[in-house]
């Protein structure tokens, strides 16, 4: 296992390109499974998590083929459907092939994917999306064994007690577009990856409408043909950059990125005093003065992205007087608090909300990583932390953020890699 080493206090400057968006490749790739025909994917990020998808197509006995950010994926003849526990226990996101096997094969076998740091993940969304469509669901040995034969379009309401459901939504869409009647998912997921996927599918073929709102329609056809796609940028990995400038009082310009799919974060920093815009092909983050504190509760898009939550607290524990961060999507995600402790942060945990007091300064230590954004909160801190800050496991760290030690040396930071004793 690797650790990443980071010299704090040094403000970070200068212009780097946003990746590929790994929250609109995932399922992407996995719609690739619904035609013969070959599809091109551009702009997919250089990360664990596209190798594990994969695997995954070519599990199936879809041929795949990657020249850099380009995969070429050539699904023609693949049978099988089973999505085994090896693969899927690597990433729960796997789970978001269920709707391509239904529609494609009208089976599935996938593995119950599991829970992760950040809370349990139920997939009874998916399950009531697929089951409304008329899938014979059963639950047997940890897989679901899905029967997809006698699908039909049908209305469906996909809103749980946390809000819409991102991969349910993809899941119930990617099922509906190739089976008899109109489907109308209600309270859909509207985040820009789900938008992203849907104009994959609109380019295969597929008729959609009510992309970007919470009302999907999607008309099922007979069958879809292959595409070609450059994925949307990774408004994740732009947001974490963005409060890496705030945190450094830098100057950051990030190429690619897109300024409407921040909305919330850019109206939380601007409001806080980051001055923050849109620039030819980017967005420039600007700190100009003292930041102030500010409140956040983390909401299904528009609202604040729970996949910011983190790496705005790390923001939040250096910036003088009390902010209060409430967690509306992932209750318990807040394993990155204990390790921010350990640099020095004051955080109280109430139930759901987390109140930070500001303090003058964080001190470099040795921090675990445990999921992908409290790592990179654990980053973010140590770039401003006094002394060296080691993050252990930092494999986590690599499933989301693709060349962050280049991206963050280009920037002026001291960052490095060694080898876990
Ligand atoms: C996607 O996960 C993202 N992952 C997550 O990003 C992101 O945090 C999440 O959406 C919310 O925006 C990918 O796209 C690969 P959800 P997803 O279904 O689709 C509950 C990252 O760091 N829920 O939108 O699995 C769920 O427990 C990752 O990049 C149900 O109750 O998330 C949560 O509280 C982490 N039943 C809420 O809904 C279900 O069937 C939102 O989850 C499904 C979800």
């Amino acid at each position: 296992m690797d650790k990443f080493l980071i010299e704090g206090g040094r403000r970070l400057s200068g212009s780097i390109s946003i990746s590929g968006a790994k929250n609109a490749c995932l399922p992407i790739l996995a719609a690739t499974l619904l035609s013969d025909d070959k599809s091109i994917i551009r702009n997919v990020p250089n990360l664990r998590d596209m190798s594990t998808m994969l695997k995954i197509l070519k599990n199936f006995g879809a041929r795949v083929q990657q020249d850099a950010d380009k995969i070429t994926i050539e699904p023609k003849g693949y049978k099988k459907y089973i999505a085994p526990y090896d693969l899927v226990s690597t990433m729960r996101a796997s789970v978001c092939v269920l709707g391509p096997l239904l529609a494609k094969q009208k089976r599935a076998e996938v593995s119950f994917p599991g829970g992760c740091v950040i809370g349990p993940r139920p997939i009874d969304l998916h399950l009531k999306g697929l089951r409304a469509l008329g899938v014979d669901i059963k639950i047997e040995k940890g897989y679901i064994i899905a029967d997809g034969r006698k699908m039909r379009g049908a209305n469906v309401y996909l809103g749980g007690h946390f809000g819409s459901s991102v991969l349910a939504t993809a899941n119930t869409m990617m099922a509906a577009t190739l089976i008899k009647g109109v489907t109308v998912i209600e309270n859909a997921a509207c985040e820009p990856e789900v938008t992203d996927l849907a104009t994959f599918l609109i380019k295969m073929g597929a008729k959609i409408k009510g992309l970007g709102t919470h009302q999907i329609i999607i008309e099922g056809v007979k069958r879809l043909h292959g595409a070609e796609h450059s994925v949307i940028a990774d408004r994740i990995e732009a947001g974490t950059y963005i409060i890496a400038a705030a945190v450094t009082k830098g100057d950051i310009t990030l190429r690619n990125a897109k300024l409407e799919n921040l909305v919330a974060v850019a109206d939380k920093l601007a409001e806080a005093g980051l001055d923050i815009r849109k620039v030819p092909n980017g967005i420039r983050a600007r700190y100009v003065r003292k930041l102030k504190p500010m409140d956040i509760t983390t909401l299904p898009y528009p609202g604040f992205p729970t996949d910011l939550q983190a790496q705005f607290m790390s923001l939040m524990t250096v910036t003088e007087g009390i902010s209060v961060i409430t967690e509306k999507i992932y209750p318990e995600r807040f394993i990155h608090i204990s390790e921010l402790g350990r640099m020095g942060a004051n955080i109280q945990l109430e139930g759901a909300s987390a109140i930070i007091t500001g303090v003058k300064s964080l001190s470099g230590a040795p921090v675990m990583a445990s999921d992908l954004r409290a790592s990179a909160a654990l980053v973010l801190a140590g770039l401003v932390a006094k002394d060296v800050t080691e993050v252990h496991r930092i494999y986590h760290l690599d499933r989301g953020y693709e060349d962050i030690e280049e991206k963050l040396t280009q920037l002026g930071a001291r960052v490095w890699r060694e080898k876990e004793r």
